[in-house]
């Protein structure tokens, strides 16, 4: 258990706006921050993150939460492991019981997983770094191939000795299971039942997430045996998603951001290299090809990348509809070509850093210019050929959401294949009509928010027909609530309590608001006065979701509400009196409205004329009471 005071610490200090920019790409709006949601895939930003509440809020898909929830949500942590993340970015010192062997088996098994994991990379480097076996085959190979020192240690790289369990029996002899061995695929089961290593005689590159854990390795062979796999890599596992992990992101992030351009490799020794030549912002796919999750992750830095390609032209023409992917995401794409026989790590090795990064600066190309010069190049004059061109040219386009950035390369292809833009255009628009038509069955997204401050008005006719103005009630409690109220007649009062008894006769429908408003008085009862954090760090998940988004968006009901009555009231605190009891009353007279059509359907449906009698007299009397909220609505909006 991590104790209480190591918990408020880590909250105090975590920065909301630090710990989501790690991950999204802030900029600032008004007195927010908005970016690409990290939850779902969009293209215009609707990510909100407010510095002051040290919240953040997604008006697209509705996630919203603090720091810890965030990293919850987004590495899929536990409520420990996420606090354990802040703690370690913060660098906060755990204070917790000791954990003793049973503790360790009780911890959950992804965490077991990355600590196993974890270790093994550190035996792999004490291996390579200490043992005579390591530093005259693992070491020298790497310095052999050119790597520095420093690149080797900063990438943590290894060497797994040539036995036959030396990892595994270390392993188990400190005290790991075998299931966990086993379960990361360090470790193999044999027909008889005993484990043995999974690397053995490789250099070790370990594979981390995004946040820098250590999640898998790739073993090279040191062999030139055609018969030996060349790269052994770790087995997918509950820790190890190959198809969304980009080998070196974790140590690439920061320069992807800042240079606003990610480069893409295929190999771990590219990575290294690359970054050697002082170009960090580098990762690889490693291995597989490029997955849709994997350019979603970059396109969390940045919407630049640029693909480094081995020189030979098989390979990139199989890779061009690939990067129709990326475009489809809405990022755009840079292509590098290196000499034949070169891929960016033997290139950047035998021409040395700075000519590397000349080269780069000076071969980058466009995708899709490059890919139609190519392509017209092979068609020659062959006419047949030449329209294929033109549509594959045009399907890239067409990919592009971007529907500015799409005319100008119409008008950069159409010069390039001397071909009118109207032609292109065309077969452009025809492109997205029949797109358009496959995808008109799903639902069209929502269009995004303008502002901060929008979300739907009127709740709808379920269950709690006054979600929206209950809400509005919770959300005006817990903004205000702490605040001393200063009217003329009434002064040294909280606002919670004026609230609670103009309250008292109304009984609340929406689950959660219900649930913030009893345990708001509970808590006052006792002589405490609740804030909104304590809300937004709710036990109950759908409190603390509640709660985030009302104090995100002051005018749930508001807008529309004052609208009707034509008063523009542009800062609500200006008149907080009118707005907490307009609020209070409007609620009221909702309920009681709710009262008159019942009693009205039953008037209707009733044939009994002495009931009917009992019912109108109900009625009238609601109806007084109605207008007595009304006439007072009335006077405190006018006010
Ligand atoms: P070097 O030959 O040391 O320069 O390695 P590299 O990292 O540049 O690898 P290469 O360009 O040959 O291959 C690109 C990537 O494909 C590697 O980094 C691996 O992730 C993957 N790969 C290559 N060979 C194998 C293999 O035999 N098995 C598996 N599973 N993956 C491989
Ligand atoms: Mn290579």
């Amino acid at each position: 258990m991590i104790a209480k005071e190591t918990v408020d610490k880590i909250l105090e200090t975590a920065q909301i706006e630090e710990v989501v920019g790690d991950f999204v790409q802030l900029k600032k709006r008004g007195t927010s921050l908005i970016g690409n949601c990290p939850f779902h895939n969009e293209k215009t930003p609707s990510f909100h993150v407010s510095v002051s509440k040290g919240i953040y809020k997604c008006f697209g898909c509705g996630k919203g939460g603090d720091s810890v929830r965030f990293v919850m949500d987004h590495e899929k942590y536990s409520y420990p492991e996420a606090l354990k993340y802040l703690a370690n970015k913060y660098r906060i010192e755990i204070e917790e019981t000791e954990q003793s062997p049973e503790q360790l088996i009780a911890d959950s098994r992804r965490e077991s997983l990355f600590i196993v994991s974890a270790w093994a990379g550190k035996f792999f480097q004490q291996a390579m770094w200490e043992t005579e076996e390591g530093k005259s085959i693992g070491l020298s190979y790497f310095k052999e191939r050119g790597f520095r020192d420093d690149i080797i240690k900063k990438f943590e790289l290894g060497y797994s000795p040539d036995g036959w369990a030396a990892m595994t029996d270390k392993a188990i002899a400190e005290g790991h299971k075998e299931e966990f061995l086993e379960a990361t695929g360090l470790a193999i089961r044999n027909d008889k039942g005993k484990l043995y290593d999974r690397f053995r005689g490789r250099v070790m590159f370990p594979i981390n997430n995004f946040t820098g854990r250590l999640i898998g390795f790739g073993g090279r062979t040191l062999k030139t045996d055609k018969n030996v796999p060349k790269y052994v890599n770790s087995p997918e596992s509950d820790i190890y998603h190959k198809s969304n992990v980009l080998y070196g992101l974790f140590h690439a992030k920061k320069a992807i951001r800042d240079e606003d351009n990610c480069y893409l490799v295929e190999g771990y020794a590219d990575v290294l290299s690359v970054h050697q030549a002082g170009i960090e912002n580098v990762v690889a796919s490693s291995g597989t090809s490029l997955t849709i999750e994997q350019i979603r992750l970059i396109g969390r830095f940045t919407k630049n990348i640029t693909i480094l390609y081995d020189g030979d032209a098989a390979g990139i023409k199989a890779s061009l509809r690939g990067l129709d992917m990326i475009l489809e995401e809405g990022l755009n794409v840079k292509v590098v070509l290196f000499p034949d026989g070169h891929d960016p790590d033997s290139y950047a090795m035998l021409v040395g850093s700075s000519a590397f990064k000349t080269y780069i600066e000076q071969k980058r190309q466009d995708f899709i210019l490059y890919k139609t010069t190519m392509l017209l190049k092979d068609a020659g004059t062959d006419p047949i050929k030449r329209s294929g061109v033109i549509r594959e040219v045009v399907e890239s386009i067409a990919k592009i959401p971007d529907s500015i950035k799409a005319s100008v390369f119409v008008r950069e292809c159409s010069s390039l294949m001397q071909i009118e833009e109207r032609v292109l255009i065309s077969e452009l628009n025809k492109m997205r009509l029949a797109k358009q038509k496959k995808e008109s069955s799903t639902p069209a997204p929502l269009p995004p928010p303008d502002g901060f401050y929008e979300t739907p008005l009127e709740g709808d006719a379920s269950s709690s027909p006054d979600e929206a103005q209950e809400k509005e009630i919770i959300r005006l409690l817990l903004t205000y609530g702490h605040q001393l109220v200063n009217w003329d007649e009434i002064t040294d009062t909280y606002i919670a309590p004026y609230m609670l008894t103009n309250l008292s006769d109304v009984e609340f429908d929406h689950p959660q608001s219900k649930q913030i408003l009893e345990e708001y008085k509970t808590r006052m009862e006792k002589g405490e006065l609740p804030t909104e954090q304590d809300f937004i760090k709710h036990p109950d998940a759908t409190i603390s979701e509640l709660a985030i988004s009302l104090i995100s968006s002051p005018y749930v009901l508001s807008d529309n509400w004052y609208a009707k009555r034509k008063i523009y009231v542009k800062n609500e605190t200006e008149n907080l009196r009118a707005t907490i009891l307009g609020g209070i009353f409007h609620l009221k007279k909702r309920k009681v409205d709710h009262i008159l059509k019942n009693i009205r359907t039953e008037i209707q449906t009733e044939t009994d004329a002495d009931n009917q009698a009992i019912l109108m007299q109900r009625y009238l009397r609601v109806k007084e009471v109605e207008k007595g909220i009304s006439s007072f609505l009335g006077s405190v909006i006018v006010k």
